[in-house]
């Protein structure tokens, strides 16, 4: 009862509309969605294209952690990292990426007159060569920037040479909430903490943290606009993750037709420590298998991503919906997944729990 009311108060408070059903409000998005995204998509483009220009004028050089990482994550980290180090070669640190592979050649290169094999596979025209293999070559723009970084001496400009790339790129800072609000907000994503009995609830661009009497402990910033979902790590015996050293929890976020993210959040100084996926569409449900060693991620791209937590990085994507993928769930051994979609068909896989 108590939490119920708390639930009312806070709504009420800060004049919350109430919890939709999850259909009817995935009705809305698409609707929204279908009319604006094509709009949206040119004007990120047109933004996307001057913040570029006006971030290489004003600085003219190219930051690893901020444009080459981010490149290389998104390309290449699939068969490149120490899961599937492919021709003998990672990518999925700084320190990696520098040693060469089974080739011997090094991948950034020594000297002016040395050709960085890192470069030449990108550019190379021969497509048994090319990277990334069995794909079309990477946006020529891409590859400009990591000439340009491979010719400014390939610095590093993060903290740890030898942490994943995910943690290396800096997220996104996003504008701050308002207050008060100027308009009604769904509440779309709600949680219970897993220990401090206090409710996690999606505000605008942030998280908001409650107690059970409905008053406002914290307020967390930097998330997307609106969150679909926010899930805790069960507890297990092994509580380790890297990057954090206390408790966290992983927020989906995002805009409709902009874009979504998975944000994993350090409880102990409410920083968002690293983006664990990002997507071109919302992402909508979030799910930890109940080991804590795997995070379902559904999205309104039409794919589940399966989350890798050790390595927090995107082992498989199944592209079996026809449609937004609206909702997921694990079995409790951990063997099957359900997902639903809006054409409401539920499909079940299954795995090896691993
Ligand atoms: C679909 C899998 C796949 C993707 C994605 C991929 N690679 Fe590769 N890569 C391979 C395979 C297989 C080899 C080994 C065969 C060869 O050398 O061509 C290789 C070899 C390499 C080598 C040579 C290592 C050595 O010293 O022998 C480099 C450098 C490389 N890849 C860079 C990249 C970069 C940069 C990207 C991203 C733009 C990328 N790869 C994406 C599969 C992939």
């Amino acid at each position: 009862m108590l939490p119920l009311n708390a639930l009312f108060h806070f709504t009420a408070l800060f004049q919350f509309t109430a919890v939709f059903p999850f259909t009817h409000q995935a009705m809305k998005l698409f609707t929204h969605h279908c009319k604006h995204v094509l709009l949206l998509k040119l004007t990120i483009a047109w933004s996307a294209l001057l913040v570029m220009n006006i971030v290489r004028a004003e600085e003219g050089t190219i930051s690893f952690k901020r444009d080459v990482a981010p490149v290389f994550l998104e390309n290449c980290i699939a068969c490149h990292d120490a899961k599937k180090a492919e021709g003998g070669y990672r990518i999925d640190t700084f320190t990696e990426l520098s040693k060469p592979g089974d080739s011997g050649l090094l991948p950034l290169a020594g000297t002016q007159d040395d050709v960085a094999e890192l470069l030449r596979r990108l550019k190379t025209e021969d497509q048994f060569e090319r990277m990334p293999a069995e794909a079309e070559a990477i946006d020529p723009s891409q590859i400009q920037v990591v000439a340009d970084w491979i010719e400014q001496g390939a610095q590093f400009d993060g903290d740890n040479p030898d942490e994943r790339l995910s943690f290396v790129i800096p997220p996104r800072d996003y504008p701050p909430a308002p207050t008060p609000y100027p308009a009604r907000l769904q509440v779309t994503a709600l949680a219970f903490s897993s220990d401090k009995n206090l409710i996690y609830s999606g505000g605008y661009h942030e998280i908001l943290v409650w107690d059970i009497d409905g008053n406002l402990q914290h307020r967390i910033g930097n998330v997307g606009q609106q969150t679909f979902a926010i899930e805790f790590p069960p507890k297990t015996s092994d509580d380790k993750t890297p990057g954090v050293d206390g408790n966290w929890v992983v927020v989906a976020s995002g805009s409709p037709g902009l874009g979504g993210e998975v944000r994993l959040i350090d409880l102990t100084n409410h920083q968002v420590t690293a983006v664990l996926a990002r997507c071109d569409d919302l992402i909508l449900d979030l799910a930890f298998r109940p080991d804590g060693k795997k995070l379902a991620i559904a999205a309104a791209d039409k794919t589940i991503r399966i989350v890798d937590m050790e390595s927090q990085e995107i082992e498989q994507t199944l592209l079996s919906h026809a449609d937004f993928v609206t909702a997921i769930a694990w079995s409790a051994d951990g063997t099957k997944l359900v997902s639903a979609s809006r054409t409401t068909l539920a499909l079940i896989y299954y795995f090896t729990v691993c």
